[in-house]
């Protein structure tokens, strides 16, 4: 009957998980999902507490259990309340290191149990290790190079160490699970040490701005790990949480990817960073640009028919979504239709735009996906662009000595007026020039993205 119950349980979470998943997917009902696939894992969590047994025993070192579940908890807690929505991504890289860490963790255990173990449990648990490890440590490499606390590095001969490393560890499980020195335990913790290096040096090479693509491939590696946790205790949930989590990632990464029309393998070995050095190196001369007051750019606006903002990472960075909403809602009085363009990868985070505007509450039928927003750009009389950069450099298009040519891009030029608000002509994430700024269709307006906000808006209001 408790096993009943336990399976019962399993399932429930299971189905929650996938359910969350499917939810996951429109910013209306994502944090439901988010609470259902919760509910489900507590579910899944306590029956294992407490129904789970092993050889005729039940777990029974509660203490230990509980005490990990309250820290757990309470850091957990902390963390996501105190989190900056730009931060995200640093925290996601090291959550995503802790489950690799449980992974590996578990490897080791079930590693030093005396039982003797088939061939079959000694692959899932040598690879679990290997896995577990690269993530856990290639994890917190990326969670220090998004805090600025590891500079980029690339490392002479990188690649070349990278596949001897690669080739040791594939030597290393080979010989593990096929038992072929068993007096030598010594080679089941050299995949650990091992795999450690890798999980370093592979991320160590690659630039601050593909981080998000690395840890969201990092991420499906330590749902694979968990996949095997869930062969070794034969646990339905585990492995049905681990193999969403590999697959999720692993189109996460492959999307991400075709957002900016780089290979997987241009992201991990291509050195972006270094293109990017000599790109910015040879900035050329680029003329003049002109700038825009408030009082002409809400003039501009207030007599337009149609109005699209772009928001970038600058809008994230000045947390001006809720100014942004309120310009929207002034313009819409005055009879103006207001859209907003997302790019794909605008900001630093898959779905970081539509996240940040949900949070102000702007409906989210106005906002168009890019190449929904390209279409409607003829028609348009004013885009805005508001903290973003490059997602809308035409170099993306029209220069193919530049990092991100064959990007697809939000094609703003096609609109009447660009109108541009930053704070100065800095490049953007890809240390870029931007040659729309000079174009004679683009007005600069400088200011921090909120604060022009506001002045833009009560500038409307007296219209
Ligand atoms: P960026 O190209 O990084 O440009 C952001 C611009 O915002 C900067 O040029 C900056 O100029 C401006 N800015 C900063 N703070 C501001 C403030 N307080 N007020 C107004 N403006 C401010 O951003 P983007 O166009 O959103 O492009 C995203 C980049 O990240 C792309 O290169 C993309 O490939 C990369 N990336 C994104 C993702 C995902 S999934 N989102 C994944 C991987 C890579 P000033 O300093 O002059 O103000």
């Amino acid at each position: 009957m408790e096993s009943a119950i336990l399976q019962l349980s399993y399932l429930i979470g299971s189905v929650t998980f996938i359910m969350g998943l499917k939810m996951l997917s429109h910013p209306d009902t994502a944090r439901k999902g988010n609470l259902i696939a919760a509910a489900g894992m507590i579910i899944a969590i306590f029956a294992t507490i407490f129904l789970y047994e092993h050889g005729g025993q039940r777990l029974h070192n509660y203490v230990w259990i509980f005490a990990a579940l309250a820290i757990g908890t309470v850091v957990g807690t902390m963390a996501a309340k105190k989190v900056q929505m730009t931060a995200m991504p640093e925290m996601v890289s090291l959550f995503n290191g802790m489950g690799g860490a449980c992974a590996m963790l578990i490897s080791l255990v079930e590693y030093n149990k005396p039982e003797v173990k088939e061939t079959g449990t000694m692959l899932v648990i040598a690879l679990g290790m290997l896995i577990g490890t690269v993530s856990f440590a290639g994890s917190v490499i990326a969670w220090g190079k998004l805090n600025g606390r590891i500079k980029d590095k690339t490392i002479p001969g990188g690649q070349a160490i990278n596949f001897i490393i690669f080739a040791g560890l594939i030597t290393l499980v080979v010989l593990v699970v096929g038992g072929f020195f068993p007096a030598m335990p010594g080679l089941f913790y050299g995949i650990l040490a091992l795999a450690a290096l890798y999980g370093i040096l592979f991320v160590m090479p690659i630039g601050g701005a593909d981080m998000p693509v690395v840890i969201s491939l990092l991420n499906s590696f330590t749902g694979v790990a968990a996949a095997f946790g869930g062969f070794l205790y034969n646990n339905p949930v585990m492995l049905t949480g681990g193999i969403l989590v590999g697959s999720a990632g692993t189109i996460l990464t492959i999307l991400m990817c075709k957002a900016m029309n780089r290979s997987l393998k241009n992201v991990l070995i291509g050195s972006f960073g270094a293109q990017k050095a000599s790109a910015s190196g040879e900035a050329k001369e680029q003329g003049n640009y002109k700038e825009i007051s408030l009082n002409d750019t809400a003039v501009l606006m207030a007599y337009a028919q149609k109005v699209m903002i772009i928001p970038g990472y600058g809008l994230a960075v000045a947390q001006a979504q809720h100014a942004c909403h309120e310009l929207e809602k002034v313009l819409e009085e005055k009879g103006v239709e207001v859209s907003y363009g997302i790019h794909p990868v605008a900001g630093r985070m898959p779905g970081h735009m539509n996240v940040l505007l949900a949070e102000a509450d702007v409906p989210y039928e106005k906002l168009l996906e890019m190449e929904d927003a390209n279409e409607q750009m003829s028609t348009t009389n004013v885009v805005l662009i508001l903290g973003a950069n490059d997602v809308v450099n035409p170099a993306a298009k029209e220069d193919p000595s530049s990092p991100i040519f064959g990007m697809p891009i939000l094609e703003v030029e096609k609109a009447e007026h660009v109108i541009v608000n930053k704070r100065s002509m800095k490049p953007g994430y890809a240390g870029i020039e931007n040659e729309l700024f000079f174009r004679p269709k683009t007005s600069m307006l400088f200011g921090d993205a909120k604060k022009v906000l506001q002045s833009l808006v009560s500038e409307l209001k007296q219209l």
